[in-house]
């Protein structure tokens, strides 16, 4: 039925055979019937082979399309679905191409779209081929000049990329701007906005000198809401210049906040346009999690003029090549803009959740993948997150200086190209002469790899040694893998706490920076004039994504957590000593064995809650127990209930051992103090809210107070909603709905303070939830057709309400599969995220696991699925 989906491969690329020099664009802008007109300035690329013309377009209407004035019917010429080639086309040629398109009912969000009042355009991957017919893909870069016509009292507001040279007005109350870039860009990064919106405006002044004006484009009602973004924005300008060397290039850098918007951010040349999740903030409305993701998100659009935009792909496989290294790139500013190592440890955590679990999923694919059928699938974590510890390993070989060094020869060498991720890797290998052949396996082989240890300590010759093994599971279509270049940071521990010096008698070390070079399936590392028996330690500030195994006592843990002199490394062991904890206590659920705790991890929290030399974020990172998806990724089965269960109780039962240390805890923090966003204030707000995330099923009557104080003193979103999601997880039932309809009453007219409102409901554990959460579907403020609104309530629900998801009467699975067709007919892109919690089928038990495959089966044999949907879906059935 679906077998006309074609899949591409890395293997067939083949240079275009046209180039367009020159992009004339011209949109007379009308909600339901906008007529696009295009003329492309084309020449014949002296590399192709023939004079085939291969156009794409996509859900057009074709009202004329000719070549120098020439019908394109007089030419041998034809179309299927997507692609149309014209035959024996001259050298050098105008196009001229007319096309009809309806943004008011484009609701796939991709192409010119209409949406809350705007036309806006989202052309990253293959969007723009709904536009017109053009040679949609990223290897083909030209001028564009576009003149947008729009009626004046609806669309005050123009804009497109680069500069506007011309507006003016025209009859019948319209009136038109025309904007030119004089930047060479791909289709992709075309953007358009026509609306009615204000701008925050302020200036930046480069490093030589330039100045450019800043713009942040929204609905006059959010205007109040753009100081934290505007202020990152500098930020990251200054922050780009000072460590990468890059400056910004045009006169103005332009961003503009939608409300339906499929994913975080686009970073079109000088017109960024935003999800307005990741734009408007004020303390009253959004979180402390969120002015962090609007600080990197921001920064990681804006990093993109660089990497990404100037230097680009040449195809869809390079993707990584700008996701990888901007994701670098923003992580490392984030990371200067607060806690190193906090940093770190989040995104660490982020990585062992969700990159992990989808390196074991049968969507499994490498950062550099080598097919795919439709290309929006492609942007997953192991391309962004994976992507950019792949480079961040470069980084850390090479040294700091090196890494920059060869960061400029790229943008330098690759200036206004378009290229590959061997480009870049051939550029770091250069700079350094070090070899990185073993090491581009990172970028080909998918799957987690794996390390076995084993040390081995001989005191009459002062010897310690470390026998290493490694191995990495089959993932689809890559069975029996080649080893990895893997650098491994250790140290070796003495008794006193300090670092012993590595002398090396055999492997390959880099003793400057206390890395081993693992590059055998098997080998062994001897270091010599170990004078006592050393603590190990592993894998310090997750020098590889890997994981590790090695057999440490909880001694050794304890012992880590005091001592190791690389934070990350004592958050690390901290985490891994809680982790056997609840893998025993999950054991021990299953076989009906009741639930105890020790003393020793008691002991250990309480001494890390009265530490109080400790930074005020670290703590809060230590005692926050892994969350259900984190411990399901470290089961071989995930058993749902006794995970839920097991954690639950481990809470509770530090909760109620700890209370006066954690009453004690919330209340130091508990400041009654104007809001502010600084790092500090921010860490404390955080350990407040997590030492009251242990006292929460507590019986104590006191808690339900103080919850009900928080959500109705507090000056600030994200006190606020801390506590109303822990009151609607409680069981105080009257607090928690009165709550919920007080909150709602409050900001119902603040679209994105709502979302979270609905995302709370969504992630509350309790009996009736799915019955809610089905009647929310039907609240007014929920709309199937908003991509934030699904995420909130279908998203939270499937990804993180695991007891009720995978309730085992089988209705959360019914829902999500209803839900997903659906949307499907809607927005593609959203239908295949939204159905990935099935892929991990296999994972679940056995009666789970059948369930969730039924619902694949159906939403598979469902006619006219998408693209996007029959791939998740086919390749997790395989
Ligand atoms: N390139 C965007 C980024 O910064 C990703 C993106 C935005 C995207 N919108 C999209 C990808 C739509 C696919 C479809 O990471
Ligand atoms: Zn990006």
């Amino acid at each position: 039925m679906k077998s006309d989906i074609k899949t591409i491969y890395l293997k067939d690329y083949k240079e275009p055979e046209f180039f367009v020099e020159n992009a004339y664009l011209e949109f007379d802008l009308y909600e339901n019937e906008t007529i696009v007109t295009s003329k492309l300035q084309m020449v014949k690329n002296p590399q192709g082979v023939d004079n085939d013309l291969t156009l794409f377009g996509k859900d057009l209407k074709l009202l004329s399309m000719s070549i120098n004035e020439i019908d394109y019917k007089e030419f041998n010429y034809n179309v299927d679905d997507e692609v149309m080639i014209i035959r024996d086309i001259p050298e050098k040629f105008e196009l001229k191409t007319v096309t009809q398109i309806d943004p008011a009912n484009n609701t796939s969000l991709e192409g010119l779209y209409y949406s809350s009042k705007m036309f806006c355009t989202q052309c990253e991957a293959e969007g723009f081929r709904r536009i017109t017919w053009y040679p949609d893909r990223p290897d083909v870069m030209s001028n564009f000049k576009t003149k947008i016509i729009a009626d004046k009292k609806n669309y005050p507001a123009l804009l497109s990329n680069g500069n506007r040279i011309d507006f003016g007005n025209l009859d019948n109350n319209r009136h038109f701007a025309v904007w030119e870039d004089p930047f060479k860009k791909p289709s992709y990064l075309f953007a358009l906005v026509a609306g009615d919106l204000v701008a925050l405006k302020d200036k930046f002044t480069t490093t030589s000198g330039k100045k450019v004006d800043l713009e942040i484009y929204v609905e006059k009602e959010n205007i109040n809401k753009c100081d934290h973004a505007m202020k990152s924005l500098k930020q990251a300008m200054k922050w780009d210049e000072d460590v990468f060397g890059r400056e910004y290039d045009l006169d103005i850098y332009m961003i503009v906040a939608v409300d339906a918007f499929n994913m975080g951010a686009m970073e079109n040349k000088g017109l960024n346009i935003f999800n307005s999740s990741l734009v408007l903030a004020k303390p009253e409305t959004a979180t402390d999690l969120s002015f962090q993701r609007i600080e990197a998100v921001i920064a990681h659009e804006y990093f993109h003029n660089w990497s990404g935009n100037r230097v680009t792909c040449r195809d869809w496989f390079q993707l990584s090549l700008k996701e990888g290294f901007t994701v670098l790139r923003d992580q490392l500013f984030s990371a200067d803009m607060g806690s190193k190592v906090v940093k770190r440890i989040e995104d660490v955590i982020d990585l062992r959740t969700t990159q992990f679990a989808e390196d074991s999923s049968p969507m499994a694919h490498s950062v550099q993948p080598d097919s795919y059928m439709e290309i929006s699938n492609f942007y997953t974590s192991t391309v962004y997150e994976k992507g950019a510890e792949v480079v961040r390993m470069i980084k850390t070989i090479l040294g700091d200086e090196l890494f920059r060094r060869g960061s400029d020869l790229y943008f330098e060498k690759f200036d206004g190209k378009a290229v590959t991720i061997e480009d870049f890797v051939k550029t770091m290998e250069d700079i350094s002469n070090f070899d990185l052949t073993q090491f581009r396996n990172w970028y080909t082989q998918s799957g987690t790899p794996k390390l076995k240890i084993y040390e081995k300590y001989n005191g009459d010759k002062s010897q310690y040694t470390l026998t290493i093994e490694q191995y990495c599971d089959d993932t689809p279509n890559q069975k029996s893998k080649k080893p990895f270049f893997i650098p491994l940071k250790i140290g070796l521990i003495n008794s006193k706490g300090d670092d012993m010096s590595l002398n090396v008698k055999e492997g390959m070390v880099d003793l400057e920076k206390n890395i081993l070079y693992v590059k055998e399936t098997k080998e062994t590392f001897i270091f010599e004039n170990i004078d006592e028996r050393p603590v190990l330690s592993v894998l310090r500030d997750f020098s590889a994504p890997i994981k590790v195994e090695f057999d440490y006592s909880k001694d050794d843990y304890l012992f880590l957590m005091k001592n190791d002199k690389n934070s990350f490394s004592r958050w690390n062991a901290f985490n891994e000593y809680i982790l056997d904890v609840i893998l025993n206590l999950i054991d021990n659920f299953r076989n009906n064995i009741p639930l105890k705790l020790d003393n020793g991890v008691v002991s250990a929290f309480r001494s890390v809650i009265t530490n109080n030399n400790l930074d005020k974020a670290i703590v809060a990172k230590i005692i926050q127990i892994p969350s259900e998806a984190y411990i399901s990724e470290q089961m071989e089965v995930i058993y749902v209930d006794a995970i839920y269960e097991a954690r639950k109780f481990l809470i509770n039962s530090l909760g109620n051992l700890l209370f006066d240390e954690f009453i004690d805890l919330y209340n130091e923090n508990n400041l009654a103090v104007k809001y502010s966003v600084d790092y500090s204030e921010m860490s404390r707000r955080l350990l407040k809210n997590t030492a009251l995330s242990f006292l929460v099923y507590s019986e104590n009557g006191t808690i339900a107070l103080i919850l009900k104080k928080q959500i109705e003193e507090s000056d600030n979103m994200t006190d606020v909603s801390a506590a109303l999601s822990l009151i609607a997880n409680s069981n105080f039932e009257k607090e928690s709905e009165s709550e919920l309809a007080n909150f709602y009453e409050k900001w119902k007219d603040e679209s994105l303070v709502v979302n979270q409102w609905l995302a709370i409901q969504a992630r509350v554990k309790k009996e009736n939830s799915i019955e809610k959460i089905k009647k929310l579907l039907n609240h007014k403020s929920f709309d199937i057709k908003n991509p934030n609104k699904v995420r909130s309530l279908i998203g939270v629900f499937a990804n993180d309400n695991s007891v009720n998801f995978h309730k085992i009467d089988g209705s959360g699975y019914k829902f999500l599969e209803e839900q997903v067709l659906i949307l499907d007919k809607l927005n593609p892109q959203i239908s295949a995220r939204m159905v990935k919690p099935f892929v991990k089928w296999k994972k679940y038990d056995e009666e789970r696991s059948l369930l969730m495959k039924k619902s694949l089966h159906k939403i598979q044999k469902t006619t006219n699925i998408s693209k996007d949907l029959y791939e998740i879906v086919t390749k997790s059935l395989v």
